[in-house]
């Protein structure tokens, strides 16, 4: 006779330790896991740099994001100069997808770890073309 009791504790033990770095990090609220993103740099100015800090941007892109599009669409100011003086237009598809044209390695990667949607995104803005 098998143990059924046991066997149900054994895929209990199973599933938390599977799927423990996600709730550990949603428990936490902490972006502490990298997909070691590849960055795919077309011709941009201070292309191995991001348009922020490295630290910024992995913390608040999001909020970046949402700047740049309040101004373009409220105020139609799409000049963005970043602290090292780089000059850059304010455009998710045409400024951050051409630096990070790979996106499914890079954004989707980390956004389907931490289970981030960002999919609305997508229905209106162009997603670059995978080079990869
Ligand atoms: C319903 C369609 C729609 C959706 C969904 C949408 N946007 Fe936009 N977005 C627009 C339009 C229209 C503009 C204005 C384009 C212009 O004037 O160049 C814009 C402008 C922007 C801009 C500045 C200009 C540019 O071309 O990038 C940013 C940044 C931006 N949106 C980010 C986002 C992000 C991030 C999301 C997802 C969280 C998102 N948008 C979802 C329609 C949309
Ligand atoms: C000129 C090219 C360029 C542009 C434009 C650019 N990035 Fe970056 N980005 C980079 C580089 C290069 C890095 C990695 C820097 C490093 O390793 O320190 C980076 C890093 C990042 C990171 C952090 C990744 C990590 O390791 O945690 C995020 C998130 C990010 N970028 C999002 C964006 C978004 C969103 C935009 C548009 C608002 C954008 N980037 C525009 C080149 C660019
Ligand atoms: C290092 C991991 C990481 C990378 C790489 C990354 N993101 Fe994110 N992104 C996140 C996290 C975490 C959140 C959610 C933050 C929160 O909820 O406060 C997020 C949220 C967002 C949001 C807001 C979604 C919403 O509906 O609230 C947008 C838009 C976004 N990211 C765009 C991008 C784009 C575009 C790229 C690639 C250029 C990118 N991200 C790369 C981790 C990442």
């Amino acid at each position: 006779m098998y143990d059924t009791g046991k066997i149900i504790l054994g895929i209990l033990i199973f599933l938390v330790l599977a799927t423990s770095p996600f709730w550990y990090s949603k428990a936490t609220g902490q972006a502490d896991y990298l997909p070691d993103p590849v960055i795919l740099t077309k011709d941009m100015p201070g292309k191995d740099v991001c348009v922020m800090p490295t630290d910024y941007m992995r913390s608040s892109h999001m909020d970046l994001l949402n700047d740049w599009r309040n101004s373009v669409v409220r105020d139609g100011e799409r000049k963005f100069v970043s602290p090292n003086g780089h000059e850059y237009k304010k455009s998710l598809s045409n400024t951050c997808m051409n630096c990070h044209s790979n996106k499914a390695e890079f954004c989707d990667k980390c956004h389907n770890y931490m289970a981030v949607d960002d999919q609305t995104c997508w229905s209106c803005h162009v997603e670059p073309k995978e080079e990869l």
